[in-house]
C-alpha cells in the first residue's frame, strides 16, 4: 500500500479521508515486509474512547513517538507516565490561576495594541492592491503571545517591519519533516539525518534555531514567579524515579519549546481556517459582528473586553468550534498498544508493533458521526435550541482538543485567546481572500493551510476606543 500512499502524500488528510470513509472509520494499511510500517488508521468515536480513555494505560505515546518527535525532547507532548505527570501538574498549576487568565487578557490586548494595529495600519497605507499572509501575521501574534505569556518576554515578531525570527519560522519548517518520518521507513529518514539531507538538514535547522532561541532565556537565578522556568525546576528536583535525557537546562528547555509549538500553532491554524471559512460564509460573519455589538454593547468605540465578558459571545465560539470541527489544528495522533487489544470499532487486532494512527480530521468529516451536511460550515450546529449557550459534545465525537487524561491543557486560554483576536478583526476590518489563491490543508501534524492564506483588507471602522 506505501506506492499509493506516497503518491497521495501531497493531500494527505483528504486521502486518508476518503479511505476511512469507504471502510467504514478503520482501516488497516500494510507496508512494506520488513518496513516496520503497519498501521492501523480510525477516526472511529468508540475507537478514540477505548484508546484516550477506556483503555489509555496500554496507549501512551511510547518510544516509536518519541523518536519521531526527538526534537520535543523531555517536554509534555513526549512524555508518558511519571514524567508526563510532572508536566500535568506543574503547568495546570501555572495555567488555572486567576492571575494567569489576568495576564492572558493583558499581554492580547496588548499584542492587538503594539501588533496587529500597527501592522494592519502599515498594511493599508499601501492601498487595497496589497496582499499578504495572514496566516503567517496570526502565527507571530500568537508566538509573541505565547513567550511574553511563558517567559515575560516579547520578541516582538509581529511588529511593523516584521523581523525575520529564526525560531519563528523554524516552528513551520518542522512539520513536513515529522510527518514524513512517520510514513517513511525509520531507516530511510535514519540515513537522511545523518548524511544531514533533505528533510532531516529542515529538521536540524529547526532544532538549532530552537536551542538558540530559547537557551539563553533560561535564567536559573530568576525567582520571579511568573517564570515557568522556576516551577519546572522546583518540579525537577523534587522528582524522585524520573529518568531525564539532560540536565536541568535541557530540560526547561524542552519544556518551554512544547509549550511554544501548542501555544502557537494549534491557535493560529484555528484562527487561519476560521477566516477562510467566514470569508466564504458571509452571513456569518456579519452574525458575528452584531453579536460583538448587541452582547458586548459596542457601539463604533471599540473598548477591550475581559475574559469574563469573552464567555457570552456564543455565536462566535460556535462559529470557531465548527472551524475546527472542519479543520483541527492537529490532525492526528499517533499511539502504540503496550499490550495486544483488539480495536472495538473494527474489531481491529493491534500489538506493540502496530502503529494506530488516529484521524481527528476525519473525525469531523464522517457522515456516521456529524450526519449528511458534515462537509457543511453551520455555526448554528452548537447553539443550543432557543440560543441558550454552546452544545457540549463528547470529547470522542469532537476531539480537537484530545480526549481523556491527556485533554489539552490550554482549551479555556485558545478559546479566549481566539475569540478576542476574532472579534477585533472581524469588527473593525473586512478580511478578502485573494480570489484563485489555493487554500488547502498541510500535510503535516497541524494543519496550517499549505500555502498560507493571502488577503486584502479595507478597513470597515477606525480602531477608536471607549
Ligand atoms: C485551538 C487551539 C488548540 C487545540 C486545537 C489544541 C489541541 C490539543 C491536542 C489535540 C492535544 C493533544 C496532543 C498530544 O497528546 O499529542 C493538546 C495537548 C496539549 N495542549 Fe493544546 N490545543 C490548543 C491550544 C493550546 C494552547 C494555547 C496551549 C497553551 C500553551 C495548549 C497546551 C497544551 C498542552 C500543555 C498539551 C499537553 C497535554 C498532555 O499531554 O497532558 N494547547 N492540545
Amino acid at each position: 500500500m506505501l506506492p499509493a500512499l506516497i503518491q497521495n502524500i501531497h493531500r494527505f488528510h483528504d486521502y486518508v479521508n476518503e479511505i476511512l470513509k469507504e471502510s467504514g472509520g478503520t482501516f488497516e494499511f500494510k507496508g512494506p515486509l520488513f518496513g516496520n510500517m503497519d498501521m492501523v488508521i480510525t477516526c472511529d468515536p468508540t475507537n478514540i474512547q477505548h484508546i484516550f480513555s477506556k483503555k489509555f494505560s496500554n496507549y501512551p505515546k511510547g518510544p516509536e513517538f518519541r523518536k519521531i518527535f526527538e526534537i520535543l525532547g523531555d517536554g509534555i507532548f513526549n512524555a508518558d507516565f511519571e514524567l508526563w505527570e510532572l508536566h500535568r501538574r506543574t503547568t495546570l498549576s501555572l495555567m488555572s490561576s486567576e492571575k494567569f487568565y489576568s495576564s492572558l487578557e493583558r499581554s492580547v490586548w496588548q499584542k492587538v495594541e503594539t501588533g496587529l494595529i500597527p501592522v494592519f495600519d502599515k498594511f493599508l497605507e499601501q492601498g487595497f492592491d496589497f496582499d499578504f499572509d495572514l496566516q503567517h501575521i496570526i502565527q507571530r501574534f500568537a508566538f509573541d503571545n505565547i513567550c511574553q505569556l511563558m517567559l515575560n518576554y516579547d520578541p516582538g515578531s509581529l511588529s511593523p517591519d516584521l523581523p525575520e525570527i529564526r525560531c519563528e519560522r523554524a516552528l513551520s519548517d518542522a512539520l513536513e519533516p515529522l510527518l514524513h518520518r512517520h510514513i517513511l521507513p525509520e531507516t530511510v529518514w535514519k540515513v537522511q539525518k545523518w548524511l544531514e539531507i533533505g528533510n532531516e538538514k529542515k529538521l536540524l535547522e529547526a532544532w538549532e534555531a530552537f536551542d538558540d532561541f530559547i537557551y539563553p532565556r533560561i535564567s536559573l537565578e530568576d525567582n520571579n514567579s511568573d517564570n515557568i522556568f522556576e516551577a519546572f525546576t522546583k518540579a525537577y528536583h523534587e522528582s524522585e524515579n524520573i529518568e531525564f535525557s539532560g540536565d536541568l537546562k535541557h530540560f526547561l528547555r524542552d519544556t518551554f519549546l512544547n509549550l511554544l509549538v501548542a501555544g502557537r500553532d494549534s491557535l493560529s491554524t484555528g484562527l487561519t481556517w476560521f477566516f477562510w471559512l467566514i470569508s466564504k460564509n458571509p452571513s456569518v460573519e456579519i452574525k458575528i459582528r452584531e453579536e460583538i455589538e448587541t452582547v458586548l454593547q459596542i457601539n463604533e468605540k471599540w473598548r477591550y473586553f475581559s475574559v469574563e465578558e469573552s464567555h457570552k459571545l456564543v455565536y462566535l465560539q460556535a462559529a470557531l468550534f465548527e472551524t475546527i470541527r472542519l479543520f483541527p489544528p492537529i490532525a492526528l495522533e499517533h499511539k502504540v498498544p503496550i499490550e495486544p487489544d483488539v480495536l472495538p470499532g473494527g474489531n481491529v487486532y493491534v500489538d506493540h508493533n502496530t502503529k494506530v494512527i488516529i484521524s481527528f480530521y476525519s473525525t469531523g468529516r464522517m457522515e456516521s458521526v456529524w450526519g449528511k451536511d458534515c462537509l457543511e460550515f453551520k455555526p448554528d450546529r452548537w447553539i443550543l435550541p432557543g440560543g441558550g449557550g454552546v452544545r457540549h459534545e463528547s470529547a470522542f465525537k469532537f476531539p480537537v482538543f484530545n480526549a481523556g487524561p491527556r485533554t489539552c491543557l490550554g482549551k479555556k486560554m485558545a478559546i479566549i485567546e481566539m475569540k478576542m483576536v476574532a472579534a477585533f478583526i472581524v469588527y473593525h476590518f473586512q478580511v478578502h481572500v485573494i480570489e484563485g489563491h489555493p487554500v488547502s490543508p498541510r500535510d503535516a501534524v497541524i494543519l496550517h493551510a499549505k500555502h498560507g492564506l493571502r488577503v486584502r483588507l479595507s478597513r470597515i471602522r477606525n480602531c477608536i476606543k471607549a
